[in-house]
């Protein structure tokens, strides 16, 4: 898309109707290729603890779709409140349930309609009660104002067009003091204009990466300090076409972890 004057521009409802299509499949059919990879051996690479993953339900980890392991620098405790912005089928979401225990929440919050449903459907299978998935946005999350501890997520920030609204959205979900622990995808260079309007590219996780220095300054500018900030290696992409991005614009994967101030 371009404007009258000929310079492109992102079509945003076109992007999220191309995001909802692409993660409808990941929830509906995992096994399926896609520009990025999915489940069990996926999580393990990352770091998730095999024990950890054997004790939530074996179809929410089949559509993970996550790009690094986080859950240790979210540190969650017993009894606290957590919200996972872009739940997908609900593999963190679970995880986070069975760390925060029987007296904590985990609010998942999600788009599109299939991974709802599924990690809705999981959910009541596996009696995880604490557990509350909810359509919306992560830049608008339907919770109320200073009631979460924790915020995570997993490979979602990057599929926003308006990521300074996700962080702000964060930071007023969160009480004084509440963390943000995510992974996500950066870039070392600034992604031009021809990859960041390519609303496909976008959709596979790389198009919407923003420039690391920018997006911690983002996160900054929302009222956290970062007090963690790590490379994931292990996290790769699949096809040939994200494989050239990725080595022209140091598309990476990171995890950290932000305090609201
Ligand atoms: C890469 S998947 C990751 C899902 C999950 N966190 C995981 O690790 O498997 C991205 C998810 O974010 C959701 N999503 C993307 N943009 C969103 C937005 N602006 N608001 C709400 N959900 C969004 C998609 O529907 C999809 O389920």
């Amino acid at each position: 898309m371009s404007t009258p004057t000929g310079i492109p521009t992102l079509d945003t409802s076109e992007l999220e109707q191309r995001v909802k299509r692409m993660y409808e499949e990941v929830a509906l059919e995992p096994d399926r290729d896609f520009h990025f990879e999915t489940g069990r051996p996926l999580a393990e690479r990352l770091g998730y603890p095999p024990d950890e993953l054997d004790r939530i339900p074996a179809a929410a980890i089949d559509s993970f779709a996550g790009v690094g392991y986080f859950l240790d620098l979210a540190a969650l405790a017993p009894g606290e409140t957590v919200l996972d912005l872009g739940s997908g089928s609900g593999m963190d979401s679970f995880l986070a349930a069975l760390a925060v225990g029987d007296e904590g929440t985990v609010i998942g919050v999600d788009m599109t309609d299939a991974q709802l449903a599924k990690a809705r459907a999981l959910a009541t299978e596996a009696d995880l009660t604490q557990v509350d998935f909810r359509a919306g946005y992560i830049e608008r999350p339907p919770v109320a104002d200073g009631t979460v501890d924790c915020v995570i997520s997993n490979g979602v920030v990057n599929l926003s067009p308006d990521k300074p609204a996700v962080f702000a959205a964060a930071a007023r979900a969160l009480r004084s003091g509440g963390r943000l622990a995510l992974s996500d995808i950066v870039t070392a260079t600034r992604l031009p204009e021809g990859v960041t309007c390519d609303a496909a590219l976008w959709a596979a996780c790389i198009g919407g990466a923003m420039q690391r220095d920018d997006y911690r300054a983002a996160i900054e500018a929302a009222g956290f300090e970062i007090e963690t900030w790590r490379e994931n290696p292990q996290y790769q992409f699949v096809s040939e076409r994200a494989d050239n991005a990725t080595t022209k614009y140091g598309v990476t994967s990171i995890s950290l972890l932000a305090r609201r101030r």
